[in-house]
């Protein structure tokens, strides 16, 4: 109904809302974990066109919640109701899941019934002893698949990865083996096989560097249908976001505008509800100049049709001020780190083809915090696994001082955390002090208290594992620290605590990260990887992005491809 609303050129959301057109439809929904209540009596309408940015502190509930939108987790109690023929596509958080899989067909799994069909008649050929009934089963199978278009499902896969930057030539590379950036967008691919007319995102921008933002943005943006995307990233929710979904105090609440209208709005209820002494309408002025305001800057289209509603729909009473904690990071060197911290010589990694990094001769201070940084893909993620000796370099030598307690803060935690183990016996396995007393305290610094402590790590959310990983981090006493991509998964309030730790730390610090302000605030040194060497510099990031002469290095060295 509402596309042919939309072909008459009427303006649709008036239409939409006298219709009630709500292409999802959530209804006393209530989940709870033994005896934590995430959330209850959840009443919400999703409408098309749209886009919901879902925030929310690590493990409030978010990818849980999506969870049972998508089917794949029940709820309590309440239910979900679709609208009959949508078809639902989600790129999941955990980003590792399809690792042995190549490019091709993670896309093709994509569209699930399809795959499954391929999948049990490729089994059947492969039979050594085809029965009559594999080839009566062949045929049906055969015929589904022809009407299901199979025979240009790889055709119309690969041509969508091609529109999405991936190129032929990696198609059949497994995806293990790609980039983080080239990752998501091959997840993306896969949600979008078939055509969605709902797409669910759940933090999309982890481990996307800032110009694969800018296209995942201008990408939703593009997208006509119905997203409900979480992320941690302010600025990527403000541009793509026409409504935030906040899930706090036990609840999900729908608010329209994007989220620096809901702080900001946030911000004026709280200042309201303290201003007892004024009177209603002097309230409702603030409340129109504060509207006023906003509607002014509204640059994107989607963003300035759903804000036309807003006045109406601002309730102000109804948004309460968050509940958000920060987190207690801090890094206390058990003993001070010696003159020799840590050094490389003619130190190499090539694969494949790939020189990941060549002529590596680095001779690390004591007290530097070098960012390390590459436009080669996984350069920097491969050169951390070198440091820590989980991969071999194909050339040189590496050498930590004898003083050095390295902590390690890897890209991808998931094998740390396949055991059934509850977080105070998860810690306690890298501690000495064996007391539990001892082992809360560094729980309790990154908020898991009382029986949040007893739940098995399995369980864990993608924030609360990497404020697991944190904790771990702190126990270890360390006088230096390695660290991939830190901010991946952490909410805000972790994010800021990590950024106060790293510029609070007396300790070394060789770290990678596609947050702009942390590096800019945290680090003192700038190292990075090109095919044909390393530029290694001591300077504020940000100096070192405008300075003429690195530029022009910069361009040589990739060989003109910066
Ligand atoms: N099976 C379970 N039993 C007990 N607790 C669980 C279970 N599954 C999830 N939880 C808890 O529910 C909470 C919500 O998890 P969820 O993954 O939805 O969080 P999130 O909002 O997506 O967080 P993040 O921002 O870190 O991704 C977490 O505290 C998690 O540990
Ligand atoms: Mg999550």
């Amino acid at each position: 109904m509402l596309r042919q609303i939309l072909k008459k050129g009427i303006n649709p959301y008036i239409c939409a809302s006298q219709i009630q057109y709500h292409m999802i439809s959530v209804d006393n929904l209530s989940l709870k974990f033994g005896k934590r209540t995430l959330f209850e009596e959840v009443n919400l309408k999703f409408t098309p066109g749209n886009c919901y940015g879902v925030i929310g502190a690590n493990g409030a509930g978010k990818s849980t919640f999506l969870k049972i939108l998508s089917g794949e987790m029940d709820s309590t109690s309440g239910a979900i109701n679709i609208t009959p023929g949508q078809r639902m596509a989600v790129l999941k958080q955990n980003h590792f899941e399809f690792d042995e899989v190549d490019v091709l067909k993670t896309v093709l799994m994509g569209h699930k019934k399809l795959y499954a069909i391929m999948k049990e008649k490729d089994d059947i050929y492969l039979k050594e002893d085809f029965s009559e009934e594999d080839g009566l089963r062949a045929s049906e199978l055969e015929a589904e698949f022809a009407e299901m278009d199979g025979w240009n499902a790889e055709s119309d896969a690969a041509s969508l990865l091609s529109g999405l930057g991936i190129s032929e030539d990696i198609h059949y590379t497994l995806m293990k083996d790609l980039a983080g950036n080239q990752k998501v967008r091959v997840l993306l691919a896969q949600a979008l096989f078939g055509n969605p007319d709902i797409l669910i995102l759940d933090e999309p921008t982890n481990d996307l560097d800032a110009e694969t933002i800018v296209w995942l943005e201008d990408f939703l943006m593009d997208f006509k249908n119905l997203v409900i995307v979480v992320s941690h990233d302010r600025h990527f929710l403000d541009t793509v976001s026409t409504h935030v979904v906040d899930i706090d105090f036990g609840k999900v609440k729908i608010y329209s505008g994007n989220y620096t209208f809901w702080y900001e709005s946030s911000q004026l209820a709280l200042k309201q509800r303290s201003d007892q002494n004024k009177k209603a309408d002097e309230k409702r002025k603030d409340l129109q100049d504060f509207i006023a305001r906003f509607s002014a800057n509204v640059a994107k289209s989607r963003q300035a049709t759903a804000r036309k509603k807003m006045l109406e729909k601002l309730n102000v009473d109804e948004i309460e001020p968050s509940s958000r904690k920060y987190p207690g990071i801090i890094f206390k060197p058990e003993r001070e780190a010696g003159d020799q911290i840590f050094m490389t010589e003619n130190l190499e990694l090539k694969a494949d083809g790939v020189t990941y990094f060549t002529d590596v001769n680095l001779m690390v201070d004591k007290g530097d915090k070098i960012a390390f940084i590459s436009k080669t893909k996984q350069a920097v993620n491969k050169f951390f696994q070198t440091i820590v000796e989980e991969i071999k370099p194909s050339k040189g030598n590496l050498k930590w001082g004898v003083t050095i307690n390295k902590a390690y803060l890897p890209n991808d935690n998931s094998e740390y955390f396949q055991t059934e183990l509850n977080l105070i016996d998860w810690l306690r396995q890298f501690s000495t002090n064996q007391e539990e007393a001892y082992v809360r305290t560094f729980l309790g610094r990154m908020l898991f208290t009382g029986e949040e402590t007893f739940k098995k790590c399995s369980v864990l959310s993608g924030g609360e594992k990497v404020r697991c990983m944190v904790s771990k981090m702190m126990l270890q006493n360390p006088n230096l620290l390695v660290m991939d991509e830190p901010t991946n998964h952490l909410d805000l309030e972790s994010i800021t605590a990590f950024n106060n730790a790293i510029i609070e730390f007396n300790g070394t610090v060789l770290m990678s990260s596609y947050d702009h302000a942390f590096v800019q605030s945290s680090c003192n040194r700038i190292i990075e990887f090109t095919p044909t060497g390393t530029i290694d510099r001591r300077m504020p990031y940000d100096d070192y992005l405008m300075n003429p002469e690195i530029k022009a290095l910069r361009e040589k060295m990739y060989g003109g491809k910066v």
